[in-house]
Parts: C-alpha cells; sequence; structure tokens
C-alpha cells in the first residue's frame, strides 16, 4: 500500500513536470478534493482544524511525541531511519494525510550537530554568538542572519529550527548568555524577534526559548526561579511577549528550570495562562530535551509536544498518554488541542505548501551574512589616546594568544554549529558534552597581516606571560587575544580562565600600546584595565570573525558595536554574588531568589542599587564621534513619540545607536509603585552618517514600557504624571533630558502593541 502511494506520488510529479499548466490545476483540485487542508486559500486555522477532524487518535499520539534525531544514545536508543542523522530530533510524519515528518536541529547561530555521536558533523556557516547579534543593535542584520541560517537549516533537510534563545541576562556569569540576547527586555525581543522572522522566512518553524525565567546553568534541571508575576512581566516574560508579537514563532519550547517550584513544561501559569490564554498564542509547546516529568499534568498545563523522550525519565507522552486519555486524566479535547497547534503551525510556516528538501549551499555568500554581523558587533570599549585603529605606519605588531593565528572561538553545547573546512584547533576541551571547544578556522592574524603588509607581524602564544611580554617589548602595537569559554550545562567565572589576567598584566608592563580583544560570551573582569591602551569585545565572531575582527582593528569598518549586558566591577556588585547550587550535584533542588532584583535585571539593578559598572549596558565607542540634539516629545493617545537630530561630529563615517531610556520624574523609586528601577530602554535606532551628517530620528515607545503590570487587575497601568525621557549613548551617558507628562491609562493584558 506505502509503495502503491509512493508510485502514485512519483506519476503524479511526473505529469506535473510534464504538462506545468492543466496538470498542476488540476493535481490541486484533486489533492484539495481528497486533502481539503492543502487548499492554500484557506487560513492556518482551518486547515488544522481539517486535518485534525481527519486524524485517528493514534496518529494525533503520533505528532505529540518526539524522538532524539542521533546516534548518541545508542545502544539505548537507535534513531529512526528517517531522521536527519546527528539532529536534536525527530517527530514522524503521517503520510496517509500528507503531514511531513518534524526534522528538527539547533539553534540559533547555524545548523548544529549534536556530539558525542557517531554521526559525522554537519559543517556549517556560524554566525557570531545571540549575545553579538543583540550587540549589534540592528534587527535588520539579526533578519538577514536568521535567514541565512535557515535556509541553510532548509537546505540540510531540517524544517524547525531550535532557536530563539530569548532568556534575560540575570546573571552575567550564565554559561548560556552567548546563545541569548541581552539583558533587556526591549532588545532582547526586537533582536531575537527579527532573527526568528528571518528564520522562518524559509517556510520552516523557529522556537523562541527557554520558557522561561532560564537564568542559570548550575542545577539547570531543578533549580527553582523565584519571583512575583508583575516582576516576571516585566523583565522576562516581556521580551518573549515583545518577540512574540514580531516575530509569530511557530513554537515555544519550555524550560528546564523550575518556577515558583513548579517544572516549566508543567506550568500552567506559563503556559496555559501567561502564554495561551492571556497573549493568545496559537502555536505549540514542546519540552526542552529532559524537560517532560509527567503526562496529565504537563498536557494539561499547555504542554503540547514531548521533545526527544529518551532525555527524560521515561516516555510521558506516546503509550502513558494514551492510558491518561483511556483514564480520562487528559481529555480528547486536549489532545485535539495539541494536534491543532502543531498542525496549524506547520501550516502558518509553510511545512506542508514548501517541503525542505536538501540542496546546495553557498558557503561564500553565508560568510559574508556572517561577517557583516559580526563587524556590526563588535563593541570598542576603550581606546586612549586613539591607539586604534592601527596606525598606518606601524611596522612591528606582536599578536598573542587564543588561537588568534588559526582562528576564532565559539560558544559550545547544543548550538554548536561546525565550521566549514573543519575546526582549527583540534582536541581541546571536554570530551563529552558541552566539548569540544571549537574555534572556526577564521584567523584574526592573518586577517591582519593580509591588511598591513607593511608591518611586521610576530606570534605568541600567550603560555608563558614572561615569553609573551618579551616578544611585546618595543613593538608599535601589542594584540592580546583573551578568551572565556562558555558553554551549555556550566556558568563561568567572571575572571578570566588560565591566569590570562597575568598574561595581560606582564604584556601591558613591558609595552602601554597594548590592546586587549576579548571572545568571550559575556561580561569579564580587567583588573589590567587602567594598565593597557584600548579594549575590543569582539564576543564569539562566528564563521568569518578573523576577517571580521581584522576589519575592525584597522579602520575598515568604524565599530558600531554596543553592549547588551553590563559589565560589572565586581561580582559583589550583583544581585547574587554567589550562584545558588552546586554544580557538582545536578540533583540538588535549588532555589534562585528573583524577587532580589525583580524586574530590576542588569543596569536597572546597577541604576537602583547606585552601583558603578566597568562598562555600562549601550556603551560602545566609535572612531567617529556623534552629537545629539533637538530632544522632542510629543504624547498622544497610547503612543509617545521621541525625535532627536544625531550628528556624526567626526571626521570618519560610521554608525551610531542613540538610545531612549524612560521613567518616572523625580527620586529614583519616588513612591510610585511598581518601577523596578529609575528608568527603562525606551527605543533605540541604529544610524549611519558620514563626517558631519545629520539625521533626524524618531522612536516611538511602547507603552507596557512606561507601565507597570498589576496582577490583581491582570492590566498594565500607566500612572498619571511626569516622566523623563533620556537621550543617551547607553544606559550611564545620558546627553538630553525631556519631560512629558502622562494620562493615566489601562491596558489590558492582551495587549500586544497593536
Ligand atoms: C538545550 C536546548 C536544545 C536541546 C536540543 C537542550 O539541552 O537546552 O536549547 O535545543 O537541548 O539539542
Amino acid at each position: 500500500m506505502k509503495r502503491q502511494q509512493m508510485r502514485g506520488l512519483v506519476m503524479a510529479l511526473m505529469l506535473t513536470t510534464a504538462l506545468p499548466t492543466v496538470t498542476a490545476h488540476a493535481q490541486v483540485a484533486t489533492s484539495s478534493a481528497s486533502k481539503p487542508w492543502m487548499n492554500t486559500k484557506l487560513s492556518a486555522d482551518q486547515r488544522a482544524d481539517l486535518i485534525v477532524a481527519r486524524m485517528t487518535p493514534d496518529e494525533k499520539l503520533t505528532l505529540v511525541f518526539g524522538y532524539f534525531g542521533s546516534n548518541q544514545q545508542k545502544p539505548k536508543f537507535t534513531p529512526h531511519a528517517e531522521a536527519r542523522m546527528g539532529s536534536a530530533g525527530y517527530i514522524p510524519g503521517i503520510p496517509r494525510l500528507g503531514v511531513p515528518p518534524q526534522w528538527e536541529t539547533d539553534a540559533g547561530v547555524g545548523v548544529a550537530t549534536q556530539r558525542e555521536s557517531s554521526d559525522p558533523y554537519l559543517e556549517r556557516t556560524s554566525l557570531p554568538s545571540g549575545i553579538a547579534t543583540a550587540a549589534t543593535w540592528n534587527p535588520d542584520l539579526a533578519f538577514k542572519g536568521g535567514a541565512m541560517i535557515g535556509s541553510e537549516a532548509r537546505a540540510s533537510g531540517f524544517n524547525v529550527q531550535l532557536a530563539g534563545g530569548a532568556n534575560l541576562a540575570r546573571d552575567p556569569r550564565n554559561g548560556r548568555n552567548f546563545e541569548y540576547g541581552g539583558e533587556d527586555p526591549l532588545l532582547a525581543g526586537v533582536m531575537v524577534g527579527a532573527q526568528i522572522r528571518g528564520i522562518q522566512s524559509n517556510n520552516i518553524i523557529s522556537t523562541i526559548k527557554h520558557w522561561a525565567l532560564n537564568g542559570q546553568e548550575t542545577n539547570r534541571m531543578t533549580v527553582s526561579s523565584n519571583i512575583g508575576d508583575a516582576a516576571a512581566r516585566q523583565s522576562d516574560l516581556l521580551a518573549f511577549e515583545f518577540a512574540i508579537e514580531k516575530a509569530s514563532p511557530g513554537a515555544v519550547m519550555c524550560a528546564y528550570n523550575r518556577i515558583n517550584s513548579i517544572y516549566a513544561c508543567e506550568s500552567d501559569y506559563l503556559l496555559n495562562e501567561v502564554l495561551k490564554k492571556d497573549w493568545g498564542y496559537t502555536g505549540y509547546v514542546m519540552s526542552d530535551w529532559g524537560g517532560t516529568h509527567s503526562t496529565a499534568k504537563a498536557a494539561n498545563a499547555g504542554l503540547d509536544q514531548e521533545s526527544a523522550y529518551t532525555f527524560d525519565k521515561q516516555p510521558f507522552f506516546g503509550a502513558p498518554l494514551k492510558a491518561a486519555l483511556a483514564d480520562g486524566s487528559v481529555s480528547q479535547a486536549r489532545l485535539d488541542d495539541m494536534a491543532r497547534r502543531i498542525t496549524r503551525s506547520m501550516f502558518a510556516h509553510g511545512l506542508f505548501d514548501h517541503p525542505v528538501v536538501k540542496g546546495p549551499i553557498d558557503f561564500a555568500a553565508h560568510a559574508k551574512v556572517t561577517q557583516a554581523d559580526a563587524e556590526e558587533a563588535i563593541v570598542l570599549l576603550k581606546n586612549d589616546g586613539g591607539l586604534l585603529p592601527i596606525a598606518k605606519s606601524a611596522r612591528k605588531i606582536v599578536v598573542i594568544g587564543s588561537h588568534s593565528d588559526v582562528g576564532v572561538l565559539s560558544g559550545g553545547g547544543s548550538s554548536q554549529v561546525f565550521p566549514v573546512g573543519g575546526m582549527a584547533v583540534k582536541g581541546l576541551g571536554p570530551k563529552g558534552f558541552p566539548g569540544p571547544i571549537v574555534y572556526h578556522p577564521s584567523s584574526p592574524l592573518k586577517a591582519l597581516q593580509a591588511r598591513n603588509p607593511a608591518a611586521r607581524f610576530a606570534y605568541d602564544d600567550g603560555s608563558d606571560p614572561a615569553a609573551a611580554a618579551k616578544a611585546a617589548a618595543g613593538a608599535d602595537l601589542v594584540i592580546v587575544f583573551a578568551h572565556q569559554w562558555a558553554a551549555e550545562s556550566q556558568d563561568y567565572s567572571l575572571t578570566l580562565a588560565d591566569d590570562q589576567d597575568a598574561l595581560i598584566d606582564a604584556v601591558a608592563a613591558a609595552n602601554s600600546k597594548t590592546a586587549v580583544v576579548l571572545e568571550t560570551g559575556g561580561p569579564v573582569l580587567m583588573p589590567w584595565l587602567p594598565k593597557v591602551g584600548a579594549v575590543v569585545e569582539a564576543w564569539y565572531a562566528g564563521t568569518n570573525g578573523g576577517e571580521a575582527i581584522a576589519r575592525v582593528l584597522t579602520g575598515e569598518v568604524n565599530p558600531s558595536g554596543r553592549l547588551p549586558i553590563t559589565f560589572p566591577r565586581s561580582a559583589d556588585q550583583l544581585p547574587r554574588p554567589v550562584i545558588d547550587g552546586d554544580h557538582s550535584k545536578p540533583e540538588l533542588m535549588v532555589d534562585a531568589n528573583y524577587d532580589i532584583e525583580g524586574a530590576a535585571v542588569g543596569y536597572k539593578w546597577f541604576d537602583k542599587k547606585g552601583h558603578q559598572p566597568l562598562f555600562a549596558f549601550g556603551h560602545g565607542l566609535s572612531y567617529s564621534t556623534f552629537g545629539y540634539s533637538d530632544l522632542k516629545t510629543s504624547a498622544a493617545g497610547d503612543t509617545l513619540t521621541v525625535s532627536f537630530k544625531v550628528t556624526n561630529t567626526g571626521k570618519t563615517a560610521g554608525k551610531d545607536v542613540p538610545q531612549v531610556y524612560v521613567g518616572p520624574k523625580g527620586a529614583p523609586l519616588d513612591g510610585r509603585s511598581g518601577w523596578e528601577a529609575p528608568r527603562r530602554l525606551g527605543g533605540f535606532k541604529k544610524v549611519e552618517l558620514a563626517p558631519g551628517a545629520s539625521t533626524t530620528v524618531a522612536v516611538t515607545v511602547d507603552p507596557r514600557l512606561l507601565a507597570t503590570f498589576d496582577s490583581k487587575a491582570k492590566a498594565w497601568t500607566i500612572a498619571a504624571g511626569a516622566y523623563e525621557v533620556s537621550l543617551g549613548a547607553s544606559s550611564r551617558d545620558l546627553r538630553a533630558k525631556a519631560e512629558v507628562t502622562l494620562a493615566a491609562k489601562t491596558l489590558p493584558v492582551t495587549y500586544d502593541g497593536k
């Protein structure tokens, strides 16, 4: 029977090719008659209704039960032959009804391969890390990067990309901050949302994850993120809310951690109440790998699909769900809803109408896309006396450390993309997950050499500070590459590993013309900061990272990245100086008290507490300078509009990111209840200006950023009164202020910015 169906399909395809017009129409008509859900004129809702009505109970159960796609768990588990080898997940299709399989792969920087498996690695293009893309403050780049990795997913046979990490960086030591969009809900929501839209522009589904408050990797499977409703909705949940509104991701991945003691994947509050009811989310919720803990509880709380069940203690959907339906602990209506949500997303995002087909990838073109992202992501943190860009007159340049002679570092874990051309350095890092440590073969040293033919370059591997200092002495410029490998499943220290502080100290003592290039997943401490001339945060720069770094260091590209996360001076400034839990005891049930800072995440905490950061949220220098003038505000109805003029006051063309912050007028936290901090980022815009040129920018502030959430009334409330609007180059470099009076206003919890 199956074979007959296949033959029928082949015949139909042959006819379609031979007689395109007449036969194609005839075929659509036939297929619409027998499969009315294939009528593309119908809405995704209608199509999902039609197909679910035709499904047998077992077919519905098939859709909600996920398998792993890799050989990693052999012999315990052997993946289905139809799964894409080395991938994160596979859900069989329903051939009878034309439902395609769901082929899932990680993640946010490109098409990843599971490690520790006998499967060959897929070699694919890697974007810079998620936090780097957020540092561009340029949603167009995020969209293009998403579109690029989505197209590689498609060409690799994947139709569900497990991307869209939108967890706020509540702790700068979180080992997965590199995958996320920083510490501010607006910035993270806009940037991650743009990337998801880009991915989904390829007729595939992207997730948004990890829902929610997955704020640390220590004890990530057990930790409870404890926080009140209003504080959550004004921070982490708001980032997801903005991104979901902007991108309509087909799926939401619920997180490993617990929220107020309840596992995220069985939290009625998170899944049913906030996501599906308050926000009207129409897609489906899949669990993180190992994130399902029950059958009826999870299904009734709103979990629609158990992912890769072998990661869980036992299969919870599949046969146990069938039993729960039989004994009535899960209703038939709920299973229908699960199947409906999954197929609805598959229709809405083109999985039925545009089946994925493996095909060629234009790696050269994609390298340019990731390079453009990396170039705008790089943040010039410090540049005393114009040490950078590299002077044309520099004759002797010494480059030190971090394998910068061969490549650039990337972040580890499930999101790891393996480089085209192989790893630049082999045998680094843990043998098992989250290893290995991967360097993309894009050498900053070689890229610099190619751009400075008149200069003599020397390379020192940095393993011996004294030898590196000796090599550095007398050079016209020294560039030290320092790195901190961050990886899923572990948090990291703010102190650079392997005594790199001592290396930088020794080199800077030998030569004051020292620039430090950081390859990190987030903030690190810089005890050597006063001794070095320049510091550049290059993050994990992706496939063409070496080129991007060299172009910024030489001035071919004027740096325009801005920090999406606060760099603290010490861990003592953080809400939790010590991370809760114990990495060596993964089963430990731990509580993380997020009520300490509530919604005051990152710069908001620093502002509230009056802490001086090492580098402020929003900070980033340029080889040019920018001036702001003509700040004006206007409030009409729900909408606060802020306009101003930006002028390139320097001699170099470049890009700037003016930032608008809003807060109640008067003393910080002046008793107007619910404001977590003196001000919030209300808007931003990346602008490009020739020297001397000006442009007028207008940004509108989402009313939720002027409101507090009233949990009892379930509404956003704007208090009547005076508000301060600040225009700045960072959260701590506020250049102009204006006052605006807002009328009292209440917005329903369903408000979605439209
Ligand atoms: C991660 C997810 C990832 C999944 C599949 C989990 O360990 O937390 O982000 O998508 O694995 O690889």
